[in-house]
């Protein structure tokens, strides 16, 4: 007899493991910093959908195309899109996909990040620029959980694959890519500091 995992959900993780990440992430903060100040719109926006956060999702949302650093990220990040697509299997003969959206996180302790997906993008992701010790990482949900109208729990210690709930730790320097189609969320955190990220969204028409 055998078992097979079927119709998997994969999710990518890596470190940029470059020379000079170190000025790229110092220059990203800096940056992003300055725009927490000079973004009034994203201030207003972060107040009314990211309580005690900020995000530039609202008002500043293709930094990539704005600043050099941003733009410095976006190429760093491609070979890292290759591969998951490649993993993924995807047939991309012919069509190419592009980072449309990408924008700046500043969340300290106390803030949520509630549970979405991207529409309208086919992969998603987050570069973490600034992660203090304790903050949370980034939390998965089992795209099947709806339909499981009778399943019963799983094992608390049962395999990750067989979780319904899994999450990757953020950790300054790494990367996450998955499928927009996968809901996630940001659960709030006790530590001091501030957890830095940028988020991103690819599509291919
Ligand atoms: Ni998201």
């Amino acid at each position: 007899m055998s078992t097979t995992p079927l119709f998997a959900t994969q999710v990518y993780r890596s470190s940029l493991r470059m020379r000079g990440l170190r000025a790229l992430n110092a220059q990203l903060l800096r940056e992003i910093r300055q725009l927490r100040v000079d973004d009034k719109a994203g201030r207003q926006w972060s107040a009314r959908h990211y309580p005690g956060g900020f995000t530039s999702y609202g008002s500043a949302s293709r930094l990539h195309r704005l600043s050099p650093t941003f733009a410095a990220l976006e190429r760093h990040l491609i070979p890292h899109l290759r591969a998951f697509c490649r993993a993924l299997e995807f047939d991309l003969d012919g069509r190419e996909l592009s980072m449309t959206d990408c924008w700046a996180n500043i969340m300290p302790r106390g803030v949520v990040h509630g549970l979405h997906l991207h529409p309208h993008s086919s992969i998603s992701g987050t570069y973490y620029v600034q992660v203090p010790k304790g903050a949370s990482g980034l939390k998965f949900e089992d795209p099947r959980l709806a339909r499981m109208m009778a399943a019963p729990p799983r094992r608390a210690h049962c395999r990750q694959a067989n979780r319904s709930w899994v999450t990757f730790g953020a950790q300054s320097g790494h990367v996450v890519l998955f499928e927009s189609w996968l809901c996630h969320e940001v659960p709030s955190y006790a530590a001091p500091g501030e957890r830095v990220s940028v988020s991103f969204n690819y599509s291919w028409f």
